[in-house]
C-alpha cells in the first residue's frame, strides 16, 4: 500500500490542483486542469454534477449560471445543451489581468472527456456534489472509473455527503474516500467522531481557516489524512505544514509547490 502510505507521510505534502490550476485558467476545463500538471499538481480535483439525460460533468455549481455564458440547472439541461455553453469567457471578464484569448468557447468537460484525455494514471480527487440530487451519480462514476481503468490505488473519492461515501464504498470497497467536513467556528474533533471516520475514510478535507494545531495533531494520530481546503495563501501553507497537514486543495498549485521545495 505504498500510495496509503504517501498519504499519511509528512515528507510528502499532497498538492491537489482545485478545480484545475483555477487561480490561472476557468475552473473546471481541461486548461485548467492540464495547467495543474504543468504547475506540479499531484492531484487534479474534479466536482461532478450530472445532466439530464445522465452524464457526469465537471462543475462546481448546481446552476450553469455562474461558469457559462448559460442559465439553468445542469439537471434540467441536456449534455448538449450544456456543450453549447462557453464556460471560459467568464473568467476573462471576471478576472481581466488573468485574462487570455485560448480561454473563450472553451467547453464543459464530461467526466469521460477527463479520464480518455488525461488517463489511468492520473491521479484523480473526485467530488459527488449534491447527491441526493443526482441519484445514479455514484453508480455511473464507478462505471466510468472501471472503463477507463483509473486506478484505485491512488483515486480519492470525496464528499460532504457521509451518505454518497457510503454508497461508494458499498458499490466498491477498494475505493478510497475522504469526508468533506465544514466548520463555521473553531474545528474540534471528539475520539467518537474520530473513530466513526475511521471505518470508511482514509481522511479528512476540512475548511483550513478554523483549523487548529491540536486538532490536525489529533486526527494525525489517529492514522487519517487530512487535506485542507482552500490554501491559496503562502502563510497559511506553510502554518498548516507545520502542524503537520498531509496535504492541501490550492488555486495556487505552483505557490504550494514552491513553499514545498523551500522547505
Ligand atoms: O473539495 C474540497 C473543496 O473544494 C470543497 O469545497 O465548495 O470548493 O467544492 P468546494
Ligand atoms: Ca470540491
Amino acid at each position: 500500500e505504498a500510495e496509503a502510505a504517501k498519504h499519511m507521510s509528512t515528507s510528502h505534502i499532497t498538492n491537489v490542483a482545485h478545480r484545475g490550476a483555477s487561480g490561472y485558467a476557468p475552473e473546471h476545463t481541461m486548461l485548467s486542469y492540464e495547467l495543474g500538471d504543468v504547475m506540479h499538481g499531484d492531484y487534479v480535483e474534479i466536482d461532478l454534477q450530472m445532466t439530464k439525460d445522465g452524464k457526469l460533468i465537471a462543475m462546481h455549481d448546481e446552476t450553469v449560471n455562474r461558469t457559462t455564458n448559460g442559465s439553468g440547472r445542469v439537471k434540467d439541461l441536456t449534455l448538449a445543451d450544456i456543450k453549447k455553453l462557453d464556460a471560459g469567457s467568464w473568467f476573462n471578464k471576471q478576472y481581466p489581468e488573468r485574462a487570455r484569448s485560448v480561454y473563450v468557447g472553451l467547453r464543459v468537460p464530461t467526466l469521460s472527456e477527463i479520464f480518455k484525455k488525461l488517463g489511468p494514471t492520473k491521479k484523480y480527487y473526485i467530488e459527488t456534489k449534491s447527491p441526493d440530487v443526482y441519484p445514479g451519480m455514484e453508480e455511473e462514476l464507478l462505471r466510468l472509473m472501471n472503463k477507463y481503468h483509473i486506478s484505485k490505488e491512488t483515486t480519492l473519492i470525496q464528499s460532504f455527503s457521509k451518505e454518497s461515501l457510503l454508497k461508494v464504498k458499498r458499490l466498491d470497497p477498494d475505493v478510497k474516500l475522504v469526508q468533506l467536513l465544514s466548520y463555521k467556528k473553531t474545528a474540534v474533533m471528539t475520539d467518537e467522531q474520530l473513530a466513526e471516520l475511521k471505518t470508511y475514510a482514509m481522511g479528512i478535507g476540512p475548511n483550513f481557516t478554523y483549523l487548529t494545531k491540536e486538532y490536525v495533531q489529533k486526527v494525525r494520530t489517529a492514522g487519517l489524512a487530512i487535506h485542507p481546503y482552500t490554501v491559496n495563501e503562502v502563510a497559511d501553507m506553510t502554518r498548516l505544514i507545520e502542524w503537520g497537514v498531509t496535504g492541501m486543495f490550492t488555486n495556487y498549485p505552483n505557490r504550494l509547490h514552491s513553499v514545498l521545495q523551500a522547505n
